[in-house]
């Protein structure tokens, strides 16, 4: 794929790459020594797709969101595995002005506590405009126009918010602003890290909505992280739940959430009052997530509060397996998968086999 700085039409649904995430690891440093916060995570964005990241608080999520664009800082560094996007290539292995070109024009994202990331000293639109001459954008007045529409969308006065400096804005604001910054530059890839956190529920449904209507008039691939299941299972298409630094579950919206297959996943939606219907039935999770310094080593990392645990889960780490159209990590939905249950090895093999023939 060639890239080009030119302004994609607002229907192009072509340009929506993929992303190939392979056994990546990320370790930060810490008295302890160098501890994993993403272990061997493999996951597949489609191209054109939203794909939801859910997990309670340090799971990795926001690590494997900066990973996506290099970007994890230290003492943090990305140890092992590959983050292959179509029309980039293998973005670990980008650096200096290659990086800061992905960043922005290819890549949009908001970053967690995105709402405290603009300059105070500088309006929202002088921080456009500097973010548009830095990615050689040639029509700013465009810039400005699509931003303020952008802005008017998620239900702002745009021209007032780019007239303001961030303090004059409220959290909710902000955060909105930051979604502005990341779709602004007409980047095929967006990436948003708790978009929404500072809106209450209503608003975030609505906030979320939008972003999925500019995803779709844009064609656009996206990741939407976010601790809330519940708010990103009516906009994602697939869902990828982490515990402890690995993807345990990952399938199509509506197999995740009609058929969960980890013990982590049925917990999780276990704990959602709205979409079991009934509040009182709502069971929050018992216990609590791991830290860095408390992941387990050797076995599953999710045992200790899975309410299926056998013997094997303390020695063995659980492998992905394909079930249906989902991607599981649990030795238990593995032995109860029956004959029906084939491993992810044997199903690659096979398709690596039917393509050859
Ligand atoms: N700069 C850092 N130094 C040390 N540990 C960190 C740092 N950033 C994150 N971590 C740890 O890495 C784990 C994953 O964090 P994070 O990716 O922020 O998870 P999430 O976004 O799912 O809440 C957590 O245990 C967190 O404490
Ligand atoms: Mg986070």
């Amino acid at each position: 794929m060639v890239m080009t700085s030119v302004k994609a039409p607002a229907t192009s649904g072509r340009r929506a790459p993929g992303v190939r995430v392979s056994g990546l690891s990320v370790v930060y440093r810490t008295p302890a020594g160098e501890l994993p916060a993403v272990s061997g995570v493999d996951l597949e964005l489609v191209p054109g797709s939203i794909t939801g990241v859910v997990g309670e608080s340090g799971s990795g999520k926001s690590t494997l969101a900066l990973s996506l664009l290099n970007a994890v800082q230290p003492p943090g560094r990305i140890s092992a595995g590959s983050v292959e996007i179509d029309g980039l290539g293998d973005v670990v292995r980008l650096r200096g002005e290659e990086l800061r070109k992905a960043r922005g024009r290819h890549i949009g994202y908001v970053f967690q506590a995105a709402q405290n990331s603009l300059n105070p000293l500088k309006t929202v639109g002088k921080q456009l405009l500097d973010l548009g001459r830095s990615h050689d954008v040639a029509d700013l007045r465009a810039l400005v126009r699509d931003a303020r529409d952008l802005l008017g969308r998620m239900g702002m006065d745009g021209a007032r918010v780019l007239d303001s400096h961030q303090h004059e804005l409220s959290g909710g604001m902000r955060q909105r602003v930051g979604i502005m910054l990341a779709l602004v530059l007409n980047a095929h890839l967006v990436v948003l890290d708790e978009p929404t956190t500072a809106l209450d529920m209503i608003t975030q449904a609505n906030i979320l909505r939008i972003v999925r209507e500019v995803h779709e008039e844009r064609g656009l691939t996206t990741l939407v992280i976010t601790h809330d299941l519940g708010v990103v299972a009516e906009i994602a298409d697939r869902l990828a739940v982490m515990y402890g630094g690995r993807v345990v579950e990952q399938g199509p919206t509506r197999q995740v959430l009609g058929a969960p297959r980890h013990p982590y996943t049925q917990g999780l939606l276990r704990a959602i009052p709205r979409l079991v219907g009934d509040i009182d039935e709502a069971r929050a999770l018992p216990g609590r997530p791991p830290t860095l310094g408390t992941i387990p080593a050797t076995g599953c990392v999710f045992r200790e509060r899975c309410p299926l645990r056998a013997e094997i889960c303390a020695t063995a780490e659980p492998r992905a397996i394909s079930l249906g159209e989902s991607i599981v990590a649990c030795h238990v939905a593995e032995a109860g998968a029956g004959p029906e249950g084939r491993t992810r090895q044997a199903a690659e093999a096979r398709k690596a086999r039917e393509e050859h023939t």
